[in-house]
């Protein structure tokens, strides 16, 4: 459905062009859940804006089923369905909560905006009148983002990092709401997280890290690996056992 094909990316950094994706071949499919995951400045989110068309890639394509999307921009991606969720999302600063997600709402999903907002867990009649400023917390803003990512129709859908700030409550009605998205519609999600419930709702975990693709694997496998580090020594203990490794653990 859609496809990254020896997509990389160079971009302008202090020093000059720095390579920030290399080689990145990727075949999303309709109605799967993928959650990308990998170390910090691994290039995840670069992988997203990439797709959303924020950046265009240095070498490589980008296929939308079938149709070579890789010079469109922003605007021609969102339109044929391709969403974007910022990790950081931007402040739409004098627009009421309500507003954004009316002019979000696709009307083939016939969305109610009350229901959106409580899929992210706020009160509608807390929020929807509220005009986005300052006042807003870093969660609550993450929220209304979602919830205008979720009143559209869209054929893949990108969520970076949703539970960043996200209180406990607010993150068990989001994976539950991932779900229903999945069960009731064909969108492909791909959800950008460190969050083991998170990975737990994936079909397919992707691995991200150097810029490139390290491994396209099952969410066992990813969950069995992290019991593994979990086991092993910690650093406090290898570092006053000499720093070795392989030395026993007393604990
Ligand atoms: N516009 C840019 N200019 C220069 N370097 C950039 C730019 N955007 C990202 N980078 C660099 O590219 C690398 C990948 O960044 P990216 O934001 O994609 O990582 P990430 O995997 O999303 O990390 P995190 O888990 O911290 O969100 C980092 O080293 C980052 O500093
Ligand atoms: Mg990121």
């Amino acid at each position: 459905m859609l496809e990254l094909i020896n997509v990389s990316l160079n971009l302008d950094g202090d020093k000059g062009q720095v390579e920030i994706l290399k080689e990145i071949n990727l075949t999303l499919k309709e109605k799967k859940i993928y959650v990308m995951t990998g170390p910090n400045g691994g290039g995840k989110s670069s992988v997203a804006k990439t797709i959303m068309g924020i950046y265009r890639p240095t070498d490589g394509k980008i296929l939308l089923d079938g149709m070579d999307i890789t010079q469109l921009g922003i605007t021609d991606r969102a339109r044929l369905g391709i969403g974007y969720a910022f990790q950081q999302p931007p402040r739409f600063k004098g627009m009421k909560v309500g507003d954004i997600l009316n002019i979000a709402a696709s009307p083939e999903r016939e969305t109610n905006v009350c229901d959106l907002l409580y899929d992210v867990g706020l009160c509608a009649q807390d929020y929807l009148n509220r005009e986005i400023n300052a006042s807003f917390s870093g969660g609550e803003l993450k929220r209304v983002e979602i919830a205008s990512i979720l009143a559209r129709n869209l054929r893949v859908a990108v969520f970076d990092e949703p539970e960043a700030g996200i209180d406990l409550w607010s993150f068990q009605k989001l994976t539950e709401t991932f779900e229903n998205l999945n069960k009731k519609y064909d969108t492909t999600i791909v959800i950008i997280s460190h969050q083991e419930r998170i990975l737990r709702l994936a079909d397919e975990v992707i691995l991200v890290s150097n810029g490139t693709i390290s491994e396209i694997t099952s969410q066992e496998k990813i969950l069995g690996e992290i019991e593994r580090l979990d086991s092993r020594c910690d650093c406090r203990n290898n570092c006053s056992l000499g720093g070795n490794i392989n030395v026993e653990c007393d604990r």
